[in-house]
């Protein structure tokens, strides 16, 4: 058995994210388009007694620690013993960045890769959050589907030049779909198109939406003019938030516009990423 192993826990991205109803439940219907960033939190596994998990990085401080944590609850799922991991959070919580989510999905690779573990069914990825199928489908592109238990690879999605902007508070998930007014909404098509650069696929993009970004911005107005202060950027294709919020991304022609952009756009107090995206394989 090797001493460690690390996996990288990408940031999930929502190029859209449309709600199409809602279930008795009071869960709701989605169909959204998801990208990864090639930047994230790095989750270690080591050897060590019975099963803990050690938080480390500038984000550590704000998460759920021992035995809440996302990543335990995953791995317990799979029964692991004899299991240290640490996280080196870097991304923001409650910030539709999938952090939790992708966190808990390293874990699973992690622990099927270097303990030849089985990975949980749908169901029981589920109850650990709507988002963790995707999670476990990264890095490519996928479009998720139902509550997130539907997830299926989008073919040709280029590499995406992108800017995530958080305003440095984060946003109840919970509280954001409360807040909807509009909860059946049309869906995407069911045949993506073909767009074969980054120009092509946002000019699609525009006529999609994130249907959490209005009642997002309802809940913390400040997130509609960090999205005019994105779109205002030079070289900036497209403005939308990612998930329930608050973060929000630029989808930029080029590196250079969008590390100009970041320096434009740094203020105390907010997280800036300058990133880029996987494209489809
Ligand atoms: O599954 P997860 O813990 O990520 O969901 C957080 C909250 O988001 C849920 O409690 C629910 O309020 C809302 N949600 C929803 N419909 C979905 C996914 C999440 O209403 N499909």
């Amino acid at each position: 058995m090797r001493a460690a192993v690390s996996r990288l826990a990408p940031a999930k991205i929502n190029l859209t994210l449309h709600v199409t109803g809602q279930r008795e439940d009071g869960y709701h219907l989605l169909d959204s388009l998801v990208v990864f960033a090639e930047a994230g939190d790095l989750l270690t596994l080591r050897t060590g007694p019975g099963l803990s998990l050690d938080l480390i990085g500038p984000c550590a401080a704000a998460l759920a620690p021992e035995p809440d944590n996302l990543v335990l609850r995953a791995a317990r799922l799979t029964a692991a013993q004899g299991v240290a991991f640490t996280l080196d959070k870097q991304l923001p919580v409650a910030s539709g960045m999938g952090g939790g989510s992708s966190d808990a999905a390293a874990a699973l690779h992690l622990l099927a890769e270097a303990r030849d573990l089985p990975l949980p069914g749908t169901e029981a990825l589920m109850r650990l959050g709507a988002d963790m199928p995707v999670c476990m489908a990264a890095p490519a592109p996928q479009r998720m589907r139902g509550l997130g238990e539907r997830v299926d690879p989008v073919a040709g999605i280029p590499a995406l030049w992108l800017l995530l902007v958080n305003p440095g508070q984060g946003l109840s998930t919970p509280a954001v779909f409360k807040a909807m007014t509009q909860r059946r909404n049309p869906a995407m098509p069911d045949a993506l198109p073909d767009c074969p650069d980054a120009e092509s696929l946002c000019a699609w993009l525009a006529g999609m939406r994130n249907d959490l970004q209005a009642p997002a911005i309802a809940l913390m107005p400040q997130i509609e003019a960090l999205l005019a202060d994105i779109g205002a950027q030079n070289g900036c294709l497209l403005a939308r938030m990612t998930g329930s919020g608050a973060t929000c991304f630029g989808i930029f022609t080029d590196e250079t516009a969008m590390r100009a952009a970041a320096t434009a756009l740094s203020a105390p107090g907010r997280f800036i990423l300058p990133t880029r995206s996987l494209p489809s394989p």
